[in-house]
C-alpha cells in the first residue's frame, strides 16, 4: 500500500467533509458516520482510493469499464476532438464523429437495425425507445398502442417513463405516479421456477415467454405498444434466458405487433462477449438500447438503435420525433466511442471473452460449496451469486437479515478485503460481478479467494 504524507491525509479529510457537506449520492443513504469511499486513479482492473489502497474492479465501476481503467489513448481522443469541436447538438445538425459512430452501430447490429439516436445514457434511451414507440403506432394506425410489458424486478433506469417500466416496487413509490402503462410478467430465474417448471428449463422459458403473450391479452393487444426486456436481467442477480425463450418472445411479439426492446445497456459491448448481446442468443430485436460500455465510461453516451421499419414513418420530409438531448451523441463522446471500439477490434475484447468465460463461470462456481451459496448464474463476464439462508429448503433471508448480511456485513468486509463489487437485494441477496473484459484466470483466482474468504465467514454469521 502506498504511504500517504500528512498534505494528502489532510487533502483527504478535507475531501471527505466536503463531501459530506455538499455531495448528494445516487442511491445513497447519507447521515452521521456514513462516508463515501474516494476513489481518486484507475489502473487496469484496478481501482485506488484517496488512501493508496487499491481494489479490484469487480463490476467495471457500474458496468461500465469494458477496456479497464487508465487508457491514455481514450483519454487522447477526447482532448483531441475537445480541441477541434467540442460541442454542437445533432438538433438538425450532424457532427463527423456522431456520424461515423452511427454508421459504425448499425453495421454491429443485427438484422435492419440501422438507425441510431443517440443520448447521453441508458435509461434516455429507454425513454426515447418508449416514446419512439408510441409515436410510431400513431403514425401508423394504430394510437392505442402505449403500453409496455417488462419483467419483474427488471431495473430500466430512473426518467419517469423507464421508471415506469422498472420492475422495483421500491423504487417507484416515493416518485408514484409515475407514466401510466407499465405492466410485469415473470422474469427468467431459473433458481426459483415454480413447478412443474422447476426441473426443465426449456419448459420454464416457454412458461415465462408465454406471460408476455398473456399480459398483452388481458391488456388488449390494440393497446401494447413494447416488451422491454434484458438479453440477461442485471437485477435480481443475473437472469440468462432460458433456452427457446427470445425465439418464442419474437414470435409473440410478431403474432401481436408489438415492439421487441432489447435493453443492453448493460448486455451490450462485450459484457456477453459480443458487440450486442441479442446477437449472442440469436434474436433480432425492433430496438436495442445501450449506454454504459460504449464508451468503457471515459466519457457518457447512450443510444436508442431503431429498425428501418421505425424510421420510416419520420422519413417523410416532414414528421418530426419531437424529442432529444442537448448532449445526446456528444461529439467528444462519440470520438471516445470509436476509439473505444478500436480497442475492442485491435484486441479482440469480444474473443477473449468468449474464450475466458467458462474459466470465470467454473472459477465462481466452486463457490457453490459454500453453505450459504445457493446459485452462481450469469454468462460471459456478468455473474450473480445468491446468498441463502438454507441451501436445501433456498429459504432466502428476510428484510433484517438481509440488512445485515448484505449492509452490516458484505459490502465493507469484500471492500476492506480489496474487491469493489455489488451485494445487492433488490430482489434476493446476491452478489454481482463484472469485471473489466481484460481481465483473465488472474484476477478471476483474486475475485474468488477474497470471496471465498468474505463467504465463508458471512455463513458463519448468519
Ligand atoms: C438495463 C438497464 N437499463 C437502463 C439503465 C439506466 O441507465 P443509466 O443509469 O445510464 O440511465 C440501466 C442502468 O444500470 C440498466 O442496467
Amino acid at each position: 500500500m502506498t504511504i500517504i504524507s500528512e498534505t494528502d491525509q489532510s487533502a483527504t479529510s478535507d475531501l471527505a467533509a466536503k463531501a459530506n457537506r455538499h455531495l448528494w449520492g445516487h442511491f445513497a443513504r447519507h447521515g452521521e458516520g456514513i462516508n463515501p469511499p474516494i476513489i481518486t486513479r484507475g489502473e487496469g482492473v484496478h481501482i485506488f482510493d484517496d488512501k493508496g489502497k487499491s481494489y479490484i474492479d469487480g463490476l467495471s465501476g457500474l458496468f461500465v469499464v469494458q477496456v479497464g481503467h487508465g487508457r491514455k489513448e481514450l483519454a487522447e481522443a477526447a482532448a483531441k476532438q475537445a480541441e477541434k469541436l467540442a460541442f454542437f447538438p445533432l438538433w438538425s445538425y450532424a457532427t463527423p464523429t456522431a456520424i461515423e459512430l452511427s454508421e459504425r452501430l448499425a453495421g454491429y447490429a443485427p438484422g435492419d437495425l440501422n438507425r441510431v439516436f443517440f443520448t447521453t445514457g441508458g435509461g434516455e434511451a429507454v425513454e426515447s425507445a418508449w416514446k419512439l414507440a408510441k409515436q410510431y403506432f400513431k403514425l401508423t394506425g394504430k394510437p392505442g398502442k402505449h403500453k409496455v410489458v417488462s419483467r419483474s424486478i427488471a431495473y430500466h433506469g430512473t426518467p419517469q417513463g423507464a421508471l415506469s417500466i422498472t420492475g422495483i416496487p421500491a423504487f417507484k413509490v416515493p416518485f408514484e405516479p409515475l407514466v401510466p402503462g407499465g405492466f410485469r410478467v415473470p422474469n427468467t430465474n431459473f433458481y426459483r421456477a415454480p413447478a412443474p417448471y422447476d426441473t426443465d428449463i426449456k419448459a420454464f422459458g416457454r412458461y415465462c415467454a408465454d406471460r408476455i403473450a398473456e399480459a398483452i391479452e388481458f391488456e388488449g393487444p390494440d393497446s401494447v405498444a413494447a416488451v422491454f426486456l434484458e438479453p440477461v436481467q442485471n437485477a435480481g442477480g443475473c437472469f440468462p434466458p432460458p433456452p427457446g425463450y427470445f425465439e418464442r418472445v419474437r414470435e409473440i411479439c410478431d403474432e401481436y405487433d408489438v415492439l421487441l426492446v432489447s435493453d443492453e445497456v448493460i448486455c451490450a459491448y462485450g459484457r456477453i462477449g459480443s458487440m450486442f448481446a441479442c446477437n449472442d442468443f440469436d434474436y433480432v430485436p425492433d430496438i436495442i438500447t445501450c449506454a454504459k460500455g460504449l464508451t468503457s465510461g471515459y466519457s457518457p453516451i447512450g443510444a436508442m438503435i431503431a429498425s428501418d421499419r421505425l424510421f420510416e414513418p419520420f422519413n417523410d420530409g416532414q414528421t418530426v420525433f419531437g424529442h432529444g438531448y442537448t448532449f445526446g451523441g456528444h461529439p467528444v463522446s462519440s470520438a471516445v466511442a470509436l476509439a473505444n471500439l478500436d480497442i475492442f477490434e485491435r484486441e479482440g475484447i469480444n474473443e477473449h471473452v468468449k474464450q475466458m468465460a467458462p474459466a470465470f463461470r467454473s472459477t465462481l462456481e466452486q463457490l457453490s460449496e459454500l453453505p450459504i451459496v445457493g446459485d452462481v448464474r450469469g454468462e460471459g463476464f456478468f455473474y450473480g451469486i445468491e446468498l441463502v439462508k438454507d441451501k436445501t429448503t433456498k429459504e432466502t433471508f428476510d428484510d433484517e437479515e438481509s440488512e445485515r448480511l448484505l449492509r452490516g456485513f458484505l459490502t465493507p468486509a469484500l471492500w476492506e478485503a480489496g474487491l469493489y463489487c455489488r451485494a445487492d437485494d433488490r430482489g434476493d441477496p446476491v452478489v454481482q460481478l463484472a469485471p473489466p473484459l481484460i481481465s483473465g484466470q488472474k484476477e478471476f483466482d483474486a475475485i474468488y479467494d477474497i470471496l471465498r474468504s468474505v463467504l465463508t465467514e458471512a455463513s458463519r454469521r448468519m
